[in-house]
């Protein structure tokens, strides 16, 4: 089957043949020597000096850790779709206050909307975004939204699951506190990892957090992460050594630019392609994400249907998601997809669509 997924993907080969090596000791000088290039090559790919953390979760114990260590009471969500929601829904799990900005679906979060957000609550201590909304393949303009929330001195939480290797962002500069990834999404790398950064002023105000549980306590990493000894737990090793293969090879290849390169044309080809076909593409144009296309299914067809007839025909796309689920069909394009399979892809859909 070729994968068209949206999470996981398929794995680079350099990838699988890194994490199939023999396991040795998370406190080995073998695995601090791993752990702290890793941790190195993120700082350089996310262009920061904040604490980079390598979980032994996926990307939804980074987001409940943002809220546990650096929320007492309320915060402002953006949402945009499913995950979104989540990030609420994390928050008021955990007791939190939440307050939503919405936009209709397919429709991004503007600066001035957040700005009419803030100005309606003031009393919210941060903003959580989602960078790429994977539900809806819409991308929110993340470095202005991000600048709109600091300027009203709100921390700035972003979900980076489906957009961190797979288009550009700058921790420091764009003032983020926390941004957190999965290992199974842009990086091409099996499931188990999360990623993520986490600034000053967010651990200042973990130090201070009560009830913030222990497993994702940011004071806890961070003492383990400036003591030499890596991670308080089990490290996911395996993932580990993945993900530290994949980012070398992208410095090697001629860098971060390159490696949105590939997934920018990757994404172009693949929407050209469907809209050649006579479909349309859900998000609103210009906000279209560079990862994931979620595309109309005709009228009168579910989308499920088309990922099944795509399956049949070889190629595992993604099903529409959550409020979105009967209408679109979603194609993803992270991780390892050779070129010539998107041509083969389209020439599928173009048959599938015939055929209904
Ligand atoms: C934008 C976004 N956020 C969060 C998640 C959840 O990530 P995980 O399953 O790694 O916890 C996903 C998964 O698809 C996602 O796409």
């Amino acid at each position: 089957m070729k994968l068209f997924t949206v999470g996981p993907v398929a794995c680079y080969p350099e990838v699988l043949e890194e994490i199939g090596r023999q396991m040795y000791s998370h406190r080995s000088r073998e695995y601090l020597d791993l752990h702290y290039e890793t941790v190195d090559l993120l700082k350089r790919f996310l262009e920061t000096e904040s604490q980079i953390f390598l979980f032994s979760s996926t990307g939804t114990g980074f987001m409940e850790a943002s809220i546990r260590n650096c929320v007492r009471r309320s915060l402002l969500c953006c949402i945009n779709g499913s995950f979104g929601k989540r990030f609420a829904d994390v928050a008021v799990a955990n007791g939190r206050v939440v307050e939503r900005l919405e936009p209709p679906l397919g429709e991004p979060v503007l600066p001035d909307m957040l700005e009419d957000a803030l100005a309606r609550h003031p009393e919210v201590e941060a903003v959580a975004l989602t960078h790429n909304e994977t539900s809806a393949g819409l991308i929110n303009p993340l470095r202005e939204l991000a600048s709109a929330a600091k300027a009203h001195g709100k921390l700035v939480f972003v979900d980076a699951v489906s957009s961190m290797g797979g288009t550009e962002i700058k921790v420091d500069e764009w003032g983020i506190d926390v941004c957190f990834s999965s290992s199974q999404k842009c990086f091409g790398v099996p499931p188990g990892l999360a990623v993520g950064s986490v600034s000053e002023e967010a651990l200042k105000l973990s130090e201070a957090a009560v009830d913030k549980g222990w497993y994702f306590d940011f004071k806890l990493w961070e003492r383990y992460q400036k003591r030499g000894r890596g991670t308080p737990v089990t490290s996911v090793i395996p993932q580990i050594a993945g993900l530290n293969r994949i980012l070398r090879l992208i410095e090697e290849r001629g860098g971060k630019e390159w490696y949105f390169n590939l997934y920018r044309r990757r994404n172009l080809k693949i929407r050209r392609g469907v809209e050649r076909l006579g479909l349309s593409i859900f998000p609103r144009k210009g906000y279209e994400s560079p990862t994931v296309s979620c595309v109309n299914a005709p009228e009168g067809v579910e989308g499920a249907l088309i990922y099944e007839r795509m399956r049949g025909k070889g190629f595992e796309l993604a099903m529409g998601y959550g409020d979105l689920k009967e209408t679109t069909f979603r194609i993803g394009n992270m991780g390892h997809i050779e070129e010539r399979d998107i041509d083969l892809m389209l020439e599928a859909l173009g048959e599938v669509l015939a055929a209904l």
